[in-house]
């Protein structure tokens, strides 16, 4: 089993890029490949869930060449996927099962959709039943995968009110929205992230936004365009907290993302009080980006505001190891969520923290973390790259060394992470 062995240290220095944006690199792929023409896309994310989403689309018939970053998609047009000739794998991605399963529900074949442990156990009737409401045929085992999607071409609009903030299950609605005969609305209780109706537009599609309601009209081609992906925030998260944690810090994290329903992590660490400064804001492909400069600061424990929850909804991991880190406690409620991601957040990373000395206290919907000193030991990430990533970061506040066990899919979202870890100062080695 693989591990990330970590020595305590710091301070944490330089200047980086983290990978491409993994939500956006999984949109680049799909929308490109059911657009009509060739598009570009730089900065495509190398990790194993979006590289899942690309070998799908080649599964369907559709040509597609990666040389590193970089990726070049000769798009099919809405109606020109062809049945792929196996199961179509999405190892440990969410997004990647729940959008393609809005693209698949109108498709005139039939597919199934597959995943790894983790994502066999999660929950798919949040997608299954808008879906089905607009008369898509799917098979599922009690509502998880693998799903089997029977091809019809006769989707029916929907208006639907989401009962969870969740951009997976809007993008799923939209991509089927695009196959339903008539206008689709999809309401959101809170403002969840938009990369999906961005590209859209990119692409020449019409997508109206009028306050929480999001329509889209079917049959509505797409037009190539070229995508240049930014470094993903939610990657870039794990440096923001370990450049203000640990004491002499000073990091430059280049070309970041920065859409206002992404930088809930900035927002929370701020609240703590620490020391972010956005520098060069400007925009590419219609999403803003920044380089971000953080430096160590004196964090303090804080009430997180629930608003902030969807919009930090993965940033979690790490934000709990700053709340170890800050004076006195920080309270997170509303973040039920958590409990099914890659593994139940909530959960394993207060047995990770417990394991390292620090007092928590897990609630149904979120957690009290008590800032502490953090001792050593053996954490177990339950196979969840956010879990390996956050404690490799708490490792530059421990007392003694770390050991993370089963970090192979940090793979998923960060390949090159140890790597990078270490360039900046962070005492971490992979084994394995
Ligand atoms: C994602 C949306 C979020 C997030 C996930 C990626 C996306 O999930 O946790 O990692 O790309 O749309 P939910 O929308 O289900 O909260």
């Amino acid at each position: 089993m693989t591990s990330i062995e970590c020595r305590p240290g710091g301070p944490v220095a330089g200047t980086i890029r983290v990978p491409g944006d993994k939500s956006i690199s999984h949109r680049s792929i799909i929308l490109s490949s059911i657009a009509e023409g060739e598009s570009l896309i730089s900065g495509f994310l190398e990790g194993e869930d979006s590289l899942n989403t690309l070998r799908a689309f080649q599964s369907m018939g559709v040509s597609i060449e990666r040389d590193a970053d970089r990726v070049r998609v000769q798009g099919v047009g809405l109606h020109g996927l062809i049945k792929p000739a196996g199961v179509l794998e999405m190892g440990n991605s969410g997004t990647a099962m729940r959008l393609l399963l809005g693209l698949l529900a109108g498709q005139a074949f039939d597919a199934t959709l597959a995943g790894d442990e983790s994502l066999s156990k999660r929950p798919m009737n949040r997608v299954i039943e808008p879906l089905e409401a607009m008369n898509a045929i799917i098979d599922s085992q009690g509502g998880m995968a693998p799903l089997q999607v029977h091809g019809q071409s006769r989707l029916t609009a929907i208006n639907y009110r989401m009962p969870i903030a969740s951009a997976q299950v809007k993008s799923c609605l939209l991509l089927a929205g695009l196959y339903a005969q008539g206008t689709s609305t999809i309401s959101q209780p809170d403002p969840t992230r938009d990369h999906t109706e961005r590209m859209l537009r990119g692409f020449g599609c019409e997508v109206a936004t009028n306050g929480p309601d999001i329509s889209i009209s079917g049959g509505q081609s797409l037009t190539a365009c070229d995508i240049e992906i930014p470094a993903d925030i939610s990657s870039a998260a794990f440096f923001l907290v370990a450049a203000s944690i640990a004491p002499e810090s000073d990091l430059t994290l280049k070309h970041v993302g920065i859409n206002p329903t992404r930088t809930g992590v900035i927002e929370i660490l701020n609240l703590m009080g620490a020391d972010i400064a956005l520098l060069d804001e400007r925009e590419i492909g219609g999403e803003p980006i920044a380089d971000i400069r953080v430096r160590s600061a004196a964090l303090k424990g804080i009430k997180i505001p629930q608003s902030l929850v969807p919009l930090a909804i993965d940033e979690f991991p790490a934000l709990f190891i700053a709340a170890a880190c800050a004076n006195g406690e920080t309270e997170l409620s509303g973040a039920e969520e958590l409990r099914v991601k890659e593994s139940d957040r909530i959960q394993v990373m207060a047995d990770g923290l417990d394991s390292l000395g620090i007092q928590v206290e897990p609630t149904p919907g979120g957690i009290k973390i008590q800032g502490g000193t953090m001792g050593g030991g053996v954490v177990e990430t339950h196979g969840d790259h956010r879990i390996a990533m956050a404690f490799s970061v708490a490792s530059l506040r421990a007392k003694e060394a770390i050991s993370i066990r089963d970090s192979a899919n940090v793979d998923t979202s960060f390949p090159g992470f140890v790597d990078l870890a270490r360039q900046v100062g962070i005492r971490v080695t992979s084994h394995g």
